[in-house]
Parts: C-alpha cells; sequence; structure tokens
C-alpha cells in the first residue's frame, strides 16, 4: 500500500485509547533551562530533525510529540513506569504528512505483551496547546 492512500484496518479492532495535552510554553520553558539535555532525553534524532525543519513551529511540533508519547502510555494503561525511556516511542510521518508511531525497548515489550499490532496517532497544535490521541489496534481475531 503506498502511504500516501487512506488507511485501511478492516482485520484490526480498536482495543485502546488514550490522550494527552501539553502546555507549549512548558515545553519551551523546559527547552530554556536544560536544553540539549532534555532533548536528547525526550526525543529521538528523527523527531528533533523533524521540528527543526520549521524554525516558526518548533516548540509546538516538540510539544505535539511529547503529547504523542504520553497518549501512547495512557493507551498502554502503564503511564511513565519503570524501564520505559521517551525515545522508545518515536513518532516519524509518513510522506503524506500523517504520524506514525515506531516503538522501541520496554515500550515494545509491553505493546507485544497487550498484542498490540499497530498504534494509530493524531496530532494537533497551536502556539499555546498540542494534543494528541491514541488507539491500540489488535488484530480482530485476537483473544483479550
Ligand atoms: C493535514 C491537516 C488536516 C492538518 O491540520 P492543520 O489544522 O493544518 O494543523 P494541526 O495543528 O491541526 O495538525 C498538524 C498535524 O497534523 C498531522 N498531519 C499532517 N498531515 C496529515 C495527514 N495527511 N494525515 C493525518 N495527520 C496529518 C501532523 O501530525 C501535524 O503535526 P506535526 O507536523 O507536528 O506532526 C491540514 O493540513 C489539511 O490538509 N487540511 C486540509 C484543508 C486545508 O488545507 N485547509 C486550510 C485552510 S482552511
Amino acid at each position: 500500500m503506498k502511504k500516501t492512500e487512506p488507511n485501511s484496518n478492516k482485520n484490526s479492532k480498536i482495543v485502546s485509547h488514550g490522550i494527552d495535552l501539553v502546555d507549549c510554553p512548558r515545553i519551551e520553558d523546559m527547552l530554556a533551562r536544560h536544553g540539549k539535555r532534555f532533548i536528547s532525553r525526550i526525543f529521538t534524532k528523527a523527531e528533533q530533525q523533524y521540528a527543526q525543519k520549521n524554525k516558526k513551529n518548533k516548540i509546538e511540533k516538540l510539544a505535539g510529540r511529547f503529547a504523542a508519547k504520553e497518549a501512547v502510555l495512557k493507551m498502554m494503561g502503564t503511564g511513565w513506569i519503570g524501564k520505559i525511556a521517551w525515545t522508545d516511542i518515536e513518532i516519524i510521518n509518513n510522506p503524506a504528512g500523517q504520524p506514525e508511531v515506531k516503538l522501541t525497548g520496554e515500550v515494545k515489550k509491553i505493546a507485544k505483551k497487550l498484542s498490540i499490532k499497530q498504534i494509530g496517532i493524531s496530532i494537533t497544535h497551536t502556539a499555546n496547546f498540542a494534543i494528541a490521541s491514541a488507539v491500540a489496534l489488535a488484530n480482530k481475531n485476537e483473544k483479550k
């Protein structure tokens, strides 16, 4: 399937949902106070590069990604626990601009335990707020 075609998830069912709201000035403040340390603890290289592309709304894009990571943690029902690293959840935009989630490390392990085969993510942001919503998809025939 070409990435720019409409999504089709005929063989999937939604098993969980998470949502998060982030205050953009809070992210700006964290960036001003902790700079690179904050950025590299929370965001992968690809996420940092994506946010850098447009200097004008860099903070919004970072805040959107942060909201997306928290939405995924809520969706899994764990929150930020144990060995989870913020960079275990990476948000990458496909050629059409739609964000997609790639999991690694501890979060990938948890998602596997929960039989999550794919995560759908949606992000919106203004200068003040960023919101993200995440849904977990499992195979239709998967028993819970
Ligand atoms: C994709 C679109 C819906 C984004 O909405 P928006 O109001 O411009 O901006 P929002 O802040 O709500 O959303 C931005 C986020 O949309 C997401 N997005 C972008 N393209 C997307 C797509 N094809 N599918 C799903 N999500 C998409 C991205 O996550 C983006 O944030 P990010 O770049 O930080 O990852 C919009 O650009 C669009 O295509 N609108 C069509 C109508 C139009 O052009 N209107 C303009 C004048 S009214």
